[in-house]
């Protein structure tokens, strides 16, 4: 059973029994990157698990055999983790590595290094969103008490992780580097494939348009959610309580669902302002 208890590393809150001194230690300053080592960061709950897929089906050149088989969380673990050091140098080559940590606290072998990294960011209110949910069910954060609480604590850094303004704003240091790709949850919503072929082409993969085709349908929302080793169901119950929430909740994003909105409503207004009497403002105010 893990803790729900949190201690401050660096001035950033970690969770206990999940993180340790020495687990964050080892991380920034003995973890041996490799060259060829491909790194996910992200600030929790801004598409991790969705990268993973992604990444892993690109490793994979669309072939679902590990997508299948093997528990998402163990395809690519949070090396920064008690547990990750061990479960990190059991992967195969290349290795898709997890990390939700801030800039200032990442593996300092990376600098002399090839490997390259993925950072995904989501705009902060479906973040916020996501994370109060999830704070429910994952036995690992403390229980929010109100959703004001939650609030306060996520716009003053207190939340696991620590501020997603200086996540974002610490890593965001690295975007004139060759080695370092940012993309947001938004874009992956919006154009998927477009999406999974810039990555194919920073990772320096060429896939043939069928192994795309997997790539798009297998991380799909709806493939993730039926899939048992991507929907988080393996996690036992007294650390993910499933009856208080799925991992796979809604998948939807704040300015997308405005678009839609908009798109669904505008064309019967205006044809109905413009064959009534309605008149045009009464339209606008409507939006
Ligand atoms: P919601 O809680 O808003 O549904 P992380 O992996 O960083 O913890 O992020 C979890 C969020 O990513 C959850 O958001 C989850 O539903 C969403 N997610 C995971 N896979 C996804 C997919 N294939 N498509 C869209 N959203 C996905």
């Amino acid at each position: 059973m893990m803790g729900k208890e949190n201690f401050v590393h660096k001035g950033t809150p970690f969770a206990v029994n999940v993180h340790s001194e020495e687990s964050l230690n080892y991380a920034e300053n003995e973890f041996p990157v490799l060259d060829d080592d491909i790194f996910n960061v992200t600030y929790p709950k801004s598409g991790t698990n969705w990268m993973i897929e992604i990444l892993n089906l690109i490793k994979y050149k669309g072939d679902t055999t590990m997508s299948n088989r093997v528990p998402i969380y163990e395809r690519s673990p949070w090396y920064e983790t008690i547990f990750g050091k061990e479960q990190v140098k059991a992967l195969n080559h290349p290795r898709i590595i997890s990390s939700h940590l801030p800039y200032h606290m990442f593996a300092k072998s990376f600098s002399k290094s090839k490997a390259k990294i993925i950072y995904t960011m989501r705009n902060p209110k479906d973040v916020f969103v996501s994370n109060y949910h999830f704070a429910h069910a994952l036995q690992i954060f403390k229980e929010p008490k109100s959703l004001q609480e939650h609030m306060d604590n996520f716009l003053q850094g207190n939340s696991l992780y620590g501020s997603w303004f200086d996540h974002v704003k610490g890593w965001m240091q690295m975007k004139e580097d060759r080695r370092f790709f940012y993309i947001t949850y938004e874009e992956l919503q919006q154009d998927l494939r477009g999406c999974v072929l810039r990555i194919c082409k920073f990772l320096g993969q060429e896939l043939e348009d069928e192994a795309i085709d997997s790539v798009v349908k297998n991380s799909s929302f709806k493939v993730m959610k039926d899939n048992k080793m991507a929907n988080w169901t393996t996690i036992p119950s007294d650390v993910l309580d499933h009856s208080k929430g799925s991992f796979m909740r809604k998948g939807t994003c704040l300015l997308y669902l405005h678009q839609k909105r908009l798109m669904c409503w505008s064309m019967p207004l205006f044809v109905l302002a413009l064959t009534t009497a309605v008149p045009f403002s009464v339209v606008i105010c409507v939006f």
